[in-house]
């Protein structure tokens, strides 16, 4: 059992599954949960739209108690430390936080110091996003049954991608045939996968195709960004799906999009790009599944 949800690498492929059972039988109605004597608080120090709102669903959705941080109106301002306002948090009654931080292993840092707190990792910098990945593997699962042996493409910058980090530890430990594709400047070295930096060879006979948004946020200052090449190169759109991947490839995306770049505007709103908002769906189960699992622990 474990306390925190820090990374994929910490999870075997058997707590995979009954995460992925769980997800499934709150999906199907067949598990209520009743998790209203415990308080979760959503402490997102870096943008988010589906991470923290499908936490916050998911918490109501178990009856929790929601609190809402701040980190523009919070004591942060007046010189108030992460750690020391994590302690107060703890002693508010806080059983859960889930964070996200542009620090690498911050969440891992506060969970060491405050065992009693169940610590959620909701993204830190370019390292982890867990419950992303979890929800991916369940999409997969969802329209493929297995992805063992499948060829799963990740497209985009993956050099800045916590995603496709925590995609690749997570589809490894299943037998997926992992492939990446990005011009170099963008590409990551992992002997787990096939790296390509021509998009034909990488999304030929492909069962899934994510893209990967540019991580603005996270590109050096100094780094000038050949965007027409870019696009020419690596735009994922329906005609080379059509020419190249399998006939019913699942294409994917973690949010947010932005059409006209990683992907066509005319895929994006397309039939294909449907399973974008069905991810986003699965992410409410997926952060039920899990809040149930760190918190509800053999109470039900
Ligand atoms: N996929 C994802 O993490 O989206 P948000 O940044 O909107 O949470």
């Amino acid at each position: 059992m474990l306390n925190h949800l820090l990374d994929i690498k910490s999870l075997d492929a058997g707590y995979i599954e009954k995460i992925v059972h769980l997800v499934q039988s709150f999906k199907d109605g067949a598990l209520v949960a009743d998790l209203s004597h415990k308080a979760v608080c959503l402490l997102f120090c870096e943008n988010s739209t589906r991470t923290k709102l499908s936490f916050e669903m998911a918490a109501k959705n178990l009856g929790m108690k929601v609190l809402n941080f701040e980190c523009s109106t919070s004591s942060f301002s007046k010189g108030e430390s992460l750690a020391t306002t994590v302690d107060n948090l703890a002693a508010m009654g806080v059983n859960a936080l889930v964070m996200r931080d542009r620090t690498n292993g911050i969440q891992a840092e506060l969970a060491s110091k405050n065992p009693k707190l169940c610590v959620i990792n909701a993204g830190d910098g370019n390292h982890s996003h867990p419950t992303q990945a979890l929800l991916d593997y369940y999409t997969m699962l969802e329209k493929m049954g297995t992805v063992e042996g499948k060829k799963i493409t990740i497209v985009g910058d993956i050099a800045h991608s916590r995603v496709a980090r925590s995609n690749i530890e997570l589809l490894s430990k299943f037998g997926a045939d992992i492939h990446i594709c990005a011009p170099s400047y963008f590409s990551i070295e992992d002997e787990r996968v096939t790296t390509h930096s021509n998009l034909v060879t990488a999304i030929e006979n492909a069962d899934v195709v994510m893209c990967l948004r540019i991580q603005r946020e996270r590109l050096e200052n100094d780094f000038s960004l050949p965007v027409e090449d870019y696009i020419k190169g690596y735009q994922v759109t329906s005609k080379k799906l059509k020419e190249y991947a399998k006939e019913n490839v699942l294409l994917m995306h973690p949010g947010p999009v932005n059409p006209g770049y990683e992907m066509s505007e005319e895929l994006f709103n397309s039939p294909k790009a449907k399973t974008i908002l069905e991810q986003v769906t699965n992410g409410v189960y997926v952060r039920m599944a899990i809040l149930y699992l760190l918190l509800g622990k053999g109470e039900e």
